[in-house]
């Protein structure tokens, strides 16, 4: 690819104040792209967008509210005049065992990571529709939605499933318009997310990984920027897992 790849084309990027959706935001911009970055951590969001200079427009945004996620693509229509490719990225990662889990906990895990990329896609439908051909969204699921995961939450997990299938309704549904939609399915990825997990489930999952590695943030971003691109306007409804070979043992 090339740095004009997306010139000209309009990215929403939620949770985009660190780890992969950062990285996703700062990919997309060299690749040409205005990137709108979103995230419930205002202040983060700023400074983030700040280091990526005056393509990236930071917002505070929750993406479990209709109302604000709403607003702010209307937002992002009105600066930009449209709107191609929209990455749900905001994600939220508990790994409180499953007798544990309360009942507003599932629902907040539920609400961020499957509720928010189902309002996302909403509000940006009409003008996913408008962009036609170059038209996408780009969800990020997780390998815990191919095969349930080890040390992460059965919430997150459901949550990360659900994505993959909304990803593959939507495809259905948003094909006539030449709009593609597509999963990516990261294995353990070096992000603040990980960083926190206490460090017997972090080895867990690094041994478990045939390449030996964690992924990095610009390895994901790498396959958004193809997705989003022209090159990838015939693959739709897929999940394409990142993740070091893992399904291989
Ligand atoms: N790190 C991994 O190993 C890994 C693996 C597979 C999938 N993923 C997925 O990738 C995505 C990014 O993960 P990460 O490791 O960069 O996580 P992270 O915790 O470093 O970053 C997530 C970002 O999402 C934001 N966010 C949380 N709730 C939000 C909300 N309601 N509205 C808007 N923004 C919100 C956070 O403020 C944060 O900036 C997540 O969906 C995660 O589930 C991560």
């Amino acid at each position: 690819m090339t740095a004009e790849d997306l010139a000209g084309r309009v990215a929403v990027v939620t949770g985009a104040a660190r780890g992969i959706g950062q990285a996703i935001a700062q990919a997309l911009i060299a690749h040409g792209a205005w990137v709108a970055m979103w995230d419930v951590d205002t202040s983060a969001v700023e400074q983030a967008a700040h280091a990526l200079g005056a393509a990236a427009w930071p917002c505070g945004v929750d993406v479990t509210h209709a109302e604000a996620v709403h607003t702010a693509i209307r937002g992002v229509v009105d600066r930009f005049g449209g709107l191609h490719i929209l990455v749900n990225n905001a994600g939220i990662c508990p790994m409180t065992p499953f007798e544990q889990i309360s009942e507003p906990e599932w629902e907040r895990v539920l609400a961020v990571n499957l509720k928010g990329a189902f309002l996302c896609c909403q509000a940006a439908l009409p003008f996913l529709r408008d962009a036609g051909p170059r038209g996408r969204i780009i969800n990020i699921s997780s390998v815990a939605g191919q095969m349930g995961g080890v040390s992460v939450g059965v919430h997150y997990a459901a949550s990360k499933a659900g994505l993959i299938g909304l990803t593959k309704a939507l495809a259905h549904r948003l094909a006539p318009y030449g709009v593609t939609v597509n999963c990516i399915a990261p294995g353990t990825t070096a992000t603040e997310m990980t960083a926190a997990w206490p460090r017997e489930d972090l080895e867990r999952a690094w041994a478990r990984i045939p390449l030996g590695r964690l992924a990095q943030p610009d390895e994901i971003a790498a396959a958004v920027c193809y997705l989003a691109s022209d090159q990838a306007a015939f693959i739709t409804g897929a999940t394409l897992d990142i993740n070091g070979g893992l399904y291989l043992r």
